[in-house]
């Protein structure tokens, strides 16, 4: 059997560049070694991880929420396992709806490990042991990212005790504490989810700020309104050693400034301190790929590597690990193996940490703008001057646009509150048309909606807002 493409991994990037691909007329393979299709998002990731946040963030408003929008309930008890329940059966209707659409789309889905032979050659080893070689004209490697532990601290991850986020979406009861280490974004969902359902949290950050590389401001609401709920913040701190103690673990960190170490017990730490490359068994020193310095498969702007006929997209390559980043990447290529011209805009990516409230954003933040010497201004509008936010009483956040100071280009958009995540996308789609914050704030937009603070925001960025 000879295919027009093999794609390895079947992650966000790999099973829309297929789909992609077969839309375009190219007889098309996957091949995936989960049972399932859809990826560490699909499978362990983003999917499962929204369906925890939804329900425990609903036990959470039903326990604290309601009373003084005048729905009094009693105190709600928490099913763990029908909790659980729900998130799998989420997973299953997203993983089944992959294996549907590649039927649709007559990609063959191979379930099995791929090994790159050679460019133009691909082995499948299925549970079996048994190999078979497909021959095809283009090889993408898809295999996205693993959990990268803690940079030199060796730790035993046992998805029990010492867990990543798989074994913090599956925990068999709520921990009475929680240490979680980074306060990256793994870090804050996964801590959101069980200081929600009882777990006193801590989060141990290296850096002096959670979700290092958001605009400073965004990220202090952010940790101010997260420390109201009751996660506590160490930063500045550098965890040196985690080691299992009794049922429980011990984690021991340092301030970056220096200083004495301090040590704390929990039930369960949560290792969250990134993701590398997935790389591992996929024969790509033997077919001669070459590896950029962070071991991510090095891609020129085609998503090409050094090998003619090998192409990589997603998290195994350079770029933020985000699995739209990584469809975004599957669909261009897609396009670009079909004779078409295929483009991401890197500039134009959102990111949303799904949080409650919701932190979204899109572009440059202030602290980028400055290092780069960009004459910019800045508009902001609070929710707590909006009327469908009072009503809903979702007042915390704001909205934030960056401009162009000379053009009124807008260069940035940051949201912390309610839904933060959809409204980010009105600033998205401006900043692909090359749109100003006029252009926005002149944008008529439904009255009473969360999305009048994003019109509000851009008013205050290119003159001033109606209801401040
Ligand atoms: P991250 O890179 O977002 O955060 C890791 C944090 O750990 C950093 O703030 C870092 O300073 C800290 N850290 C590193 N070493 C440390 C040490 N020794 N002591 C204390 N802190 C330390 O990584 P995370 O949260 O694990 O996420 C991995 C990837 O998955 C990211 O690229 C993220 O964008 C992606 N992801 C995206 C989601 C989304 O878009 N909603 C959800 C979950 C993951």
């Amino acid at each position: 059997m000879s295919y027009d493409v093999i794609i390895i991994g079947s992650g966000p990037g790999g099973y829309v560049c297929a789909i992609k691909a077969a839309q375009l007329g190219l007889k098309v393979a996957v091949i995936e070694k989960r049972a399932t299709y859809g990826g560490t998002c699909l499978n362990i990731g983003c999917i499962p991880s929204k369906a925890l946040l939804h329900a425990s963030e609903m036990f959470h408003q039903a326990g604290h929420g309601m009373d003084s929008l005048g729905v009094e309930v009693s105190a709600p008890t928490l099913n763990l396992t029908k909790m659980m329940a729900h998130k799998d059966a989420t997973v299953k209707s997203n993983v089944d709806g992959v294996a549907f659409l590649f039927k649709k789309n007559k990609i063959d889905g191979i379930i099995g490990t791929g090994k790159i032979v050679s460019a133009g050659k691909v082995s499948v080893t299925n549970d079996k042991g048994e190999e078979q070689i497909l021959e095809t004209k283009n090889i993408v490697i898809a295999t996205g990212s693993d959990v990268a532990g803690i940079p030199g601290v060796a730790v035993d991850i046992d998805e029990t005790v010492i867990i990543s986020s798989t074994g913090g979406l599956s925990l068999e009861k709520v921990p009475a504490r929680m240490i979680v280490v980074g306060g990256g974004v793994i870090g804050l969902e996964l801590g959101s989810v069980w200081s929600r359902l009882g777990a006193k949290v801590t989060v141990v950050e290296y850096l002096d700020t959670i979700l290092g590389g958001m605009d400073g401001e965004v990220s202090k609401q952010a940790q101010r309104l997260l420390a109201k709920q009751g996660i506590e913040f160490q930063l500045g701190a550098k965890v040196t050693a985690v080691v299992k103690d009794g049922a429980g673990a011990k984690v021991t960190f340092e301030p970056v400034k220096g200083g004495e170490a301090s040590t704390i017990d929990a039930d369960v730490v949560l290792i969250a301190t990134g993701r590398k490359p997935y790389t591992e068994g996929l024969g790509l020193s033997e077919a001669g790929v070459a590896l950029d310095q962070r071991g991510r498969v090095e891609t020129d702007g085609h998503f090409r590597t050094n090998v003619a006929g090998i192409y990589g997209i997603g998290d195994v390559i350079k770029g933020p690990m985000l699995a739209h980043k990584a469809e975004d990447e599957g669909v261009a290529l897609a396009e670009i193996l079909a004779g078409q011209a295929g483009h991401v805009n890197y500039d134009v990516i959102p990111a949303v940490v799904y949080t409650q409230p919701e932190v979204a954003s899109v572009g440059k933040t202030e602290e980028e703008l400055k290092a780069a010497g960009i004459a910019y201004k800045v508009g902001k509008f609070p929710f707590t001057a909006n009327g469908r936010a009072r009503a809903m009483q979702a007042t915390d956040g704001f909205v934030k646009i960056l401009a162009d100071k000379e053009t009124d280009r807008v260069l940035g958009g940051h949201i912390v509150g309610f839904g933060a995540g959809e409204m980010i996308h009105e600033i998205t789609v401006l900043m692909e048309f090359g749109g100003s914050s006029e252009d926005l704030g002149r944008t008529c937009h439904a009255h009473p909606t969360m999305s009048e603070a994003v019109k509000e925001a851009a008013l205050a960025t290119f003159f001033k807002p109606i209801h401040m």
